[in-house]
């Protein structure tokens, strides 16, 4: 159903709950988000509502994490079933939805071994772990000397060790002492990572698609280049799958677009079904065969609740459907925005339901168009000041898509000075 513009404008004294739930979280939370100042209530589909009763279309996803949509009901189901039945029982003991959880998991990125985390830093952590190990034990590496190559504008998540190798000044700046063993080249650049390359280096960490960087592809050809160094190289290529992988881009993994299956999937967000944070890294038994009894782990990585949840986003991906559901909406998605250029949108990138609008500073800055489609009952994040990012959960209807563009081509084009 798509909501009128009246339904983000109602009376004054309902938005008071509104205000005063903003200010009284941002009154006792420490700043590190800057969010727009909506108290999301409930919600279903691709539809939120507010304590006020305002309906708003998310146009974000929790950045991917709600690819199925809120309350998606066989993800709901999945959950109501086994919170009833057993919920956590640590890696100490073998709970009954482990087994399918790994294994179709694993099947889904054609990988033997799936070690299951709760977030994406976590699962990015672990990568980094397994990488370094197979180093020393595989390759022989010099004990201590492993080296990752990562790129220019990542984003992998904020653990001390991940922000070490971040170039965002507000990830990295005044969190050292930094983690050494990264060396950084310009995203995309082949020759860069050839040129890196050493005797002591283990992986490639990469994000097939920059999703914080406001979805930045690499050049053409470029993943399928990676896979042939990495492979030359005896080097892990380690695809970071987070935001882009699990449908988004119109195929389960982004890198399927260049045909290029990763030594190591790293996924997370979707995989959780927007229910509980599932993550976990893919490989085959040569690279997550290094690990041993204590050597890595977490208390709730792999609980039954998540690995009933994550399960049943597995089972959902294996049909095809939601990526087929994204390659038809992203052309959509795609030719609506890039009719934009030129009026108050400078560039649009999109691969599947997933697009990066950098919108002309005479405009505004991605915040104030962001808290102007949010107006009109549409809600997008900005990302690194003037660029907007739009991920619509896969199940949004084509008529709730049409809509929500509608609002963003009026918001920009009414603030276009051309
Ligand atoms: C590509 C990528 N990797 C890792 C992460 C970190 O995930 P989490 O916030 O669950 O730790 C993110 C989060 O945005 C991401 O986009």
């Amino acid at each position: 159903m798509t909501a009128s513009l009246t339904d983000a404008t109602t009376a004054t004294t309902e938005v008071a709950r509104s205000t005063e739930l903003y200010q009284r979280a941002e009154a006792r939370t420490a700043h590190n988000y800057h969010p727009l100042p909506v108290v999301v209530e409930h919600a279903e589909g691709a539809w939120m509502t507010d304590v006020d009763g305002k309906r708003f279309l998310d146009l974000l996803s929790g950045y991917s994490a709600l690819n199925f949509g809120h309350g998606h009901p066989g993800l709901l189901r999945a959950a109501h079933e086994q919170l009833d039945r057993l919920t956590l029982t640590s890696r100490a003991f073998v709970h009954d939805r482990f087994a399918d959880f790994c294994a179709e998991l694993g099947d889904l990125c054609g990988k033997e071994l799936v070690l299951p985390m709760n977030t994406g830093a976590e699962a990015v952590e672990t990568a980094i772990k397994v990488s370094r190990k197979w180093g020393y034990e595989v390759k022989g590496v010099t004990p201590g000397h492993a080296k990752i190559i990562v790129s220019s504008g990542n984003f992998h998540g904020r653990t001390t060790t991940i922000v070490s190798f971040s170039d965002d000044p507000d990830a990295h700046n005044g969190f050292g002492p930094f983690t050494p063993g990264f060396q950084m080249v310009p995203y995309g650049d082949l020759e860069a990572i050839e040129a890196a390359i050493d005797a002591d280096t283990v992986a490639v960490l990469i994000e097939p698609i920059q999703g914080e960087g406001g979805v930045v592809l690499p050049p053409d050809g470029f993943l399928r280049g990676l896979r042939e160094v990495c492979t030359r190289e005896n080097v892990l290529m380690v695809a970071d799958e987070i935001q882009a992988g699990l449908g988004r881009t119109g195929k389960t993994f982004a890198c399927d677009h260049e045909g290029v299956v990763p030594d190591v999937y790293v996924l997370g967000k979707a995989l959780g079904g927007g229910i509980v944070p599932v993550s976990a890294i893919a490989a085959d038994r040569d690279v997550l065969g290094v690990l041993r009894p204590g050597q890595h782990g977490s208390t709730f990585g792999g609980n039954p609740l998540a690995c009933a949840v994550g399960l049943e986003v597995v089972r959902m991906l294996a049909t095809g459907e939601h990526q087929d559901r994204a390659a038809e909406l992203g052309v959509v998605l795609r030719d609506r925005l890039e009719a934009l250029v030129g009026h108050g949108v400078l560039r649009v990138r999109t691969r599947g339901l997933w697009a990066g609008i950098d919108i002309d500073p005479a405009v505004g800055t991605g915040r104030e168009v962001c808290e102007a489609l949010m107006a009109r009952g549409v809600l997008a994040k900005d990302t690194h000041g003037s660029t907007i990012r739009l991920a619509p959960p896969l199940v949004i209807t084509a008529e709730d898509l049409a809509w929500g563009l509608d609002q963003l081509a009026e918001v920009v084009r009414a603030a276009d000075p051309a």
